[in-house]
């Protein structure tokens, strides 16, 4: 099985997606850690429920950023994952540690990147009057929300739609699109060859009866 470390700050509905999909045999992949920088967040207690090492790392307990980002990388390591998903993970992650792991972490980003990078992306879809949203999964790089785009799922912007309607309708893809995306990495469909993404060449668009 792929072996997945997931870094969530909240809800943790995207690693519940990841659990479920591996308990249904939707997905052929084993949680082996689950790191988070917030001591409440959702996603740890859905790990101790299964008895899947999960840590709390406090960013407070660290000089700076650099500092936070190498004690938590380090505990990510021990539990050598294949494949690190941040999913909804609300830090911007030092260059240093994205470059020491280039093509073995994602990121799950609710907009159709490369439209909406960033925080609030539902009203900045919104305020642009755009007629379709969706998700995006993306290899982490030092640009933040810039890694190349593996997959995509897309909705339609209705013109009753608010930023709570979206972000619900955009979460519900969300779901499907990242185990599509696991799938494919765990079938090797995604490749890396440091130093070049070797990324499939058409974005992922993602079947929403996954
Ligand atoms: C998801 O909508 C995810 O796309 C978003 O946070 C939410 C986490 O939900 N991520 C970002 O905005 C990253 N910048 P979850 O905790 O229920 O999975």
């Amino acid at each position: 099985p792929l072996r997945l470390a997931v870094l969530a700050s909240g809800r943790g509905s995207n690693l519940q997606a990841i659990l479920d999909a591996i308990e249904q045999d939707r997905l052929h992949a084993q949680v082996v850690g689950v790191f988070s920088d917030k001591p409440n967040a959702n996603a740890l207690r859905l790990a101790h429920e299964r008895a899947i090492p999960a840590q709390y790392v406090d960013p407070l307990a660290y000089a700076d950023r650099s500092a936070f980002d190498t004690a938590l990388f380090a505990r990510v390591d021990e539990c050598e994952p294949d494949l690190i998903v941040c999913a909804g993970f609300m830090r911007i992650l030092s260059p240093a540690v994205v470059e020491a792991h280039a093509g073995r972490m994602i990121n799950i980003h609710p907009s159709l990147l490369p439209r909406h990078k960033g925080l609030r992306t539902h009203r900045q879809a919104l305020a642009s009057g755009d007629s379709e949203h969706g998700a995006s999964v993306h290899l982490v790089t030092a640009e933040l929300d810039g890694g190349p785009v593996l997959a995509q799922a897309r909705i339609c912007i209705d013109s009753d739609d608010t930023e709570e309607s979206l972000a619900a309708r955009v979460l519900r893809v969300e779901h499907p699109l990242l185990i599509a995306c696991l799938n494919e990495w765990q079938r090797g469909y995604f490749r890396y060859a440091a130093p070049q993404l070797l990324y499939r060449e058409r974005v992922l668009e993602c079947p929403l009866d996954y």
